[in-house]
């Protein structure tokens, strides 16, 4: 699958995913967030080891990349408190909601300047390639957790 095809996808799914985890009630918000963590950690890994390495060299598409990494940073910082806060209280609610608006943003900066750059630079065939490498390291990020 074309990697901005499939990055596409994967982003509608964790919009989906911020959603119910920010709308999650009692014991279901431990479980929304677990889902979400592992959805959204592979995502960010299949992209960093993959898509953003080759951009990253690319006159055009760089200031993109090291906005997507920090962008990425931000969203790992806010997960790793989330480990510490307890599930039932409204500091979690206050975080889970700053990580979507943050991740959402992202997504969407993405798919507007990241794929723009993106389709600049690669061609079919290798947007091809990288997906494929992509759909690989989702796979097994997913199997290990
Ligand atoms: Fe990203
Ligand atoms: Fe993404």
């Amino acid at each position: 699958m074309d990697a901005l095809d499939l990055i596409k996808e994967d982003h509608k799914r964790l919009k989906k995913l911020l959603k119910d985890t920010l709308e999650a009630e009692g014991s279901q918000r431990e479980h929304a967030m677990d889902h979400l963590r592992t959805e959204l950690v592979a995502h960010e890994r299949m992209e960093e080891e993959v898509l953003y390495p080759r951009l990253r060299d690319e006159n055009k598409a760089r200031q993109e990349v090291l906005e997507g990494y920090e962008e990425h940073h931000v969203a790992d910082v806010i997960l790793d408190e989330l480990l510490d806060v307890p599930a039932e209280t409204d500091l979690w609610k206050a975080k889970v909601k700053v990580l979507k608006e943050n991740v959402e943003h992202h997504m969407d900066e993405e798919e507007s300047e990241l794929f723009k750059k993106a389709r600049a630079v690669l061609d079919r065939d290798e947007l091809e390639r990288l997906g494929e490498r992509m759909e690989q390291i989702k796979r097994s990020a997913e199997d290990a957790d």
